[in-house]
């Protein structure tokens, strides 16, 4: 399992050696929220903040984007070191080309649905993602309670990975702790982000151990 911590419950007074040690600790990604305050009810982080950490920490920058208008920013946040950016199904009107433009900037393309989104919207855009995130609370805040509708979702995913031999991960946000992680890992997901689990922990090595074990 891949690990991708959420910076948003990290203490940001000391940003780096929070980052810092969850990456020691094993965590391959760092997932980056971004919210505009217009696609969310909440606004949080643009490129000045991750971009700094780019030169001194080793992980994949996963940025998810919660905006409105994830085209004219894309290419602020590439430049600021994203190596995946995640839009939202629910943002934009033309999702191929949406995957066509943020593609052009030389990273990874991910796309994310909300919980009431139905997964089988995404078919035809399957193949050229290289990552699908499944929402498993309402976009917008940490802390929230895992909604079980995610479940399905991600074991539509996996059995059209398997069978169409897609290249993209499976990744979950929201509500995760070891039991609901345990549940995505069973029906075929790849990447859990956490955010609370793992920065409000008291033992971070050890959570981020029994997860990236799963
Ligand atoms: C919610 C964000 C999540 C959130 C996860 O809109 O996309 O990444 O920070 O936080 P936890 O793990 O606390 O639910
Ligand atoms: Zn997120």
């Amino acid at each position: 399992m891949i690990v991708a911590p959420s910076i948003l419950s990290a203490d940001f007074s000391k940003l780096l050696d929070e980052v810092r040690e969850v990456t020691d600790f094993g965590a391959e990604f760092l997932h980056i929220d971004v919210m505009d305050g217009h696609f969310v009810p909440n606004i949080t982080m643009g490129p000045v903040i991750y971009q700094s950490l780019k030169k001194k920490v080793n992980a994949v920058f996963d940025v998810h984007l919660m905006i409105t208008d994830p085209l004219k920013y894309a290419k602020s946040f590439v430049d600021a070191g994203a190596d995946i950016i995640t839009f939202h199904y629910e943002a934009v009107d033309d999702v191929l080309s949406t995957i066509a433009e943020i593609k052009k900037l030389n990273v990874k393309v991910g796309i994310s649905i909300k919980p009431n989104t139905d997964v089988e919207v995404l078919k035809e855009y399957l193949p050229y993602l290289d990552l699908i995130l499944v929402m498993s609370v309402e976009p917008g805040f940490g802390g929230q309670k895992f909604m079980p509708v995610a479940l399905g979702k991600i074991a539509y995913l996996a059995e059209k990975k398997k069978k169409m031999k897609y290249k993209y991960l499976i990744q979950v946000d929201g509500g995760i702790n070891i039991e609901t992680a345990k549940l995505c890992k069973d029906v075929g997901c790849e990447v859990v982000v956490a955010g609370t689990y793992i920065f409000k922990s008291q033992n971070r090595a050890e959570t981020i151990k029994e997860l990236m074990n799963l």
